[in-house]
């Protein structure tokens, strides 16, 4: 087992954060000084190191370009009005990965290399978390297989990175939406509950297909009638029905568990919601926004954060929102926001101080 003094730590000797400016920054452009890099080799991770971010030497036979064993996560690091830094409900992430790794057939990364490593690496780099709004520090852990063979079988050798990204919004402005019908993100007994790279490859002729229309993302359906609803693109979805918040529910394996979404459905029940987790079918909506009871649509991510439809087409049926007249999603938005900055009591214990 390793101990945390087994984390080597190499310096850069000039930080590059003297040439960017922490303000206005796009999502995931710019990165950090440093990143974490660790080898799995002969049954047992190795060569824990931190080390100034540069560009890694493989073998075009590495096996994780040809068949895509390949995870990733996404957690964000915050500053609170005294300038301590914070990350978001990393040990979450941190179990969803193995959850991830269990599915792709890839090994387990022990919380001394992904806890510790990060916790290390954010610390190092603190003068990297913005406190600008809707900015902080993106923390982005990855593995992929590194075997240089080209038969199809799990590797016996992976790699695990930490990078860190300072960054603004993912999204801006609120979107307009495409209730998907025939391609699909996810099916049961598939990888829709993992956050395996080739789910967002996979994704991007669809969404392509719907920004060809005009739309900014798609609204994922299930895979045989297409009736019941999954995910918007990169974020999981809530509605707010009445005084109900109702989600899809995880128990299919078709949908992501999301950290921000749990973190949106606690924030909603403090506010007075009946939290409903179930199937939602297409069908269900419209009835409920012909009845004007369909009062709110937002996504739900790390990037994302929480971000507000203004429009969902299904078919020839448009359904249209004033969001600027909406309550709810800015009020979790700012909760969440003020979690994360210190000035809303932290009650659930989210933030991990570093
Ligand atoms: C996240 O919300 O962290 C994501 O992984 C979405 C995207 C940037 C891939």
């Amino acid at each position: 087992m390793l101990a945390t003094s087994d984390i080597t730590i190499n310096k850069v000797e000039r930080s590059k954060l003297q040439d960017l400016n922490l303000e206005n920054l796009p999502f995931g452009k710019f990165f950090s000084d440093h990143m974490l890099e660790a080898d799995y080799e002969n049954g047992e991770w190795k060569n824990v190191e931190i080390k100034p971010y540069q560009p890694l030497l493989l073998s075009p036979s590495v096996a994780a370009l040809h068949y895509g064993q390949a995870i990733f996560e996404g957690i964000k690091a915050y500053k609170d009005r005294e300038g301590n830094s914070y990350i978001f409900r990393p040990q979450d992430n941190f179990r969803r990965f193995n959850i991830s790794a269990e599915r792709m057939q890839m090994p387990e990364v022990p919380e001394e290399i992904f806890m510790e490593g990060m916790k290390q690496l954010v610390a190092l780099d603190k003068n990297w978390i913005p406190q600008t709004e809707d900015h902080s520090l993106y923390i982005r852990p990855f593995m992929f297989s590194s075997d240089e063979v080209i038969g199809v079988k799990p590797s016996e050798s992976y790699k695990f990175m930490i990078l860190l990204s300072p960054t603004g919004p993912y999204y801006n402005t609120p979107m307009r939406i495409y209730v998907e019908e025939q391609y699909v993100r996810a099916v049961p007994g598939g990888i829709g509950y993992a956050k395996a790279a080739g789910n967002y490859g996979a994704s991007m002729y669809a969404t392509a297909q719907a920004k060809k229309k005009g739309y900014d993302q798609v609204l994922w359906t299930d895979a045989f009638e297409h009736k019941y609803v999954q995910e918007i693109g990169t974020m999981n979805v809530i509605f707010i029905i009445g005084d109900k918040a109702v989600t899809p529910d995880l128990g299919a394996g078709t949908i992501l568990a999301g950290v921000t979404r749990d973190s949106a459905l606690t924030l909603l029940k403090e506010a007075g919601f009946t939290i409903e987790e179930r199937p939602i079918s297409v069908d269900e909506l419209i009835d409920a926004y012909k009845a004007g009871v369909l009062y709110e649509v937002f996504g739900t991510g790390t990037a994302a954060t929480i971000t507000m439809i203004k429009e969902l087409r299904y078919k020839d049926f448009v359904m249209n929102f004033n969001v600027d007249q909406w309550k709810t999603a800015p009020t979790i938005k700012k909760w969440l926001t003020d979690i994360r900055e210190g000035k809303r009591e932290d009650k659930y214990g989210w933030m991990t101080k570093i």
